[in-house]
């Protein structure tokens, strides 16, 4: 038996499991929560076809690999089933046929083990990851969330309690990426996609709209951004739009980092915190990274943005808020459901 065998065996575990959107998901997190022992993501490629996640092609795509993804969670944490102190599992918001997978997976499991469940908030699970990443953070600190389907600000107080300060009127970040990286006539998910386009691009060749630039409160904007490239493509045609597709990636990537970065430290000012956490798959873009540690550093904010795995979709920072989640105790939760929004 091997020394971590050895000691994971010793202790109890969470199991954790997410299926809001296109990622089949499961780990093993400590019982503290600011450890993942495993943390597997099965990418769904179906979707790439159709430019966009399809609801039905994802619920189906959850049922058939769910069970193979737990079990590898079990396998590479090198923990045997009994073991799992508690079941955690991502029960809004999402797609709703996407989340049913893994609440009645999660029910399944908790069930025939006698165990309690703990249903988390997708979006505290994504702030959640930065428990993870620095495993002495603790709040209070301001949080930024930029994913596909959500952008928005926090300030999280001493017991983990979410705050709103400000989030989008329109299009979610990562939706703007999506939706400009289409119009480009480039891959699915946009975000990745339209970073390796700009890859030798300038990005003041041209000049697109920071949403709500000049305004002081804490909201962000992305319309007017995907408008703008929309009238800078009708102008041109095929041959020039290859010819400027790296410098138009990069411009349109830099104007989505502004307006994140841009009230991010707007909501620093405001709150006057010692710490920011930035979290959702947006976060794992490099560009966002190197502009806000800089920023950060300036200002003397620390920053904890965690690693690109940990922004993206995953079970670990499901985990990660079930530590310290109320738990719904055995049977009770046979009656729980999942909610899309
Ligand atoms: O958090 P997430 O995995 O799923 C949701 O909860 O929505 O975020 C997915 C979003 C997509 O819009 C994708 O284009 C974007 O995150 N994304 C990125 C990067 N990786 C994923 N955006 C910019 N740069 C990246 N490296
Ligand atoms: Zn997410």
């Amino acid at each position: 038996m091997t020394a971590c065998r050895e000691q994971c065996y010793k202790q109890t575990v969470i199991l954790a499991i997410e299926t809001s959107c296109d990622d089949t998901c499961a780990a093993v997190v400590e019982p503290d929560g600011r450890k993942a022992l495993s943390n597997v993501v099965h990418t769904q490629t179906e979707h790439e076809r159709y430019g966009g996640v399809v609801p039905e092609v994802a619920s189906r795509a959850h049922l058939e690999r769910l069970d193979g993804v737990v079990e590898r969670a079990l396998s590479d944490a090198d923990v045997p089933l009994d073991k799992v102190r508690r079941v955690a599992v991502t029960v809004r918001p999402g797609l709703i046929g996407a989340l049913l997978v893994g609440v009645a997976a999660a029910k399944g499991l908790a069930y025939a083990r006698r165990l309690p469940l703990v249903p988390v908030n997708h979006l505290e699970g994504h702030v959640a990851a930065a428990y993870l990443t620095d495993p002495g953070l603790e709040p209070p600190f301001v949080a930024l969330i930029a994913s596909g389907g959500h952008t928005a600000l926090y300030s999280v107080d001493q017991n983990r309690k979410m705050c709103l300060l400000g989030e989008t009127l329109d299009d979610a970040a990562g939706e703007a990426l999506d939706k400009g990286a289409r119009m480009l006539g480039l891959g699915f998910p946009g975000g990745p996609a339209i970073s390796r386009a700009a890859r030798d691009g300038d990005a003041d060749r041209y000049d697109f709209p920071v949403g709500l630039k000049r305004k002081d409160d804490l909201d962000f904007s992305f319309s007017g951004l995907k408008t703008s490239l929309l009238y800078k493509l009708k102008a041109m045609n095929e041959e020039q739009l290859n010819e400027e597709l790296p410098h138009l990636a990069s411009a349109y990537e830099a104007a989505v980092v502004e307006a994140l970065s841009r009230k991010l430290l707007r909501a620093v000012d405001l709150h006057d915190t010692p710490a920011v956490v930035v979290a959702g798959g947006v976060a794992a873009n490099t560009l966002l990274r190197h502009t806000l540690q800089e920023r950060c550093a300036k200002i003397g904010t620390t920053l904890i943005i965690p690693p690109p795995e940990l922004c993206t979709d995953n079970a670990a920072m499901i985990g990660a808020a079930a530590a310290r989640a109320r738990a719904v105790p055995y049977p009770e939760y046979l009656s729980l459901n999942a909610r899309g929004v």
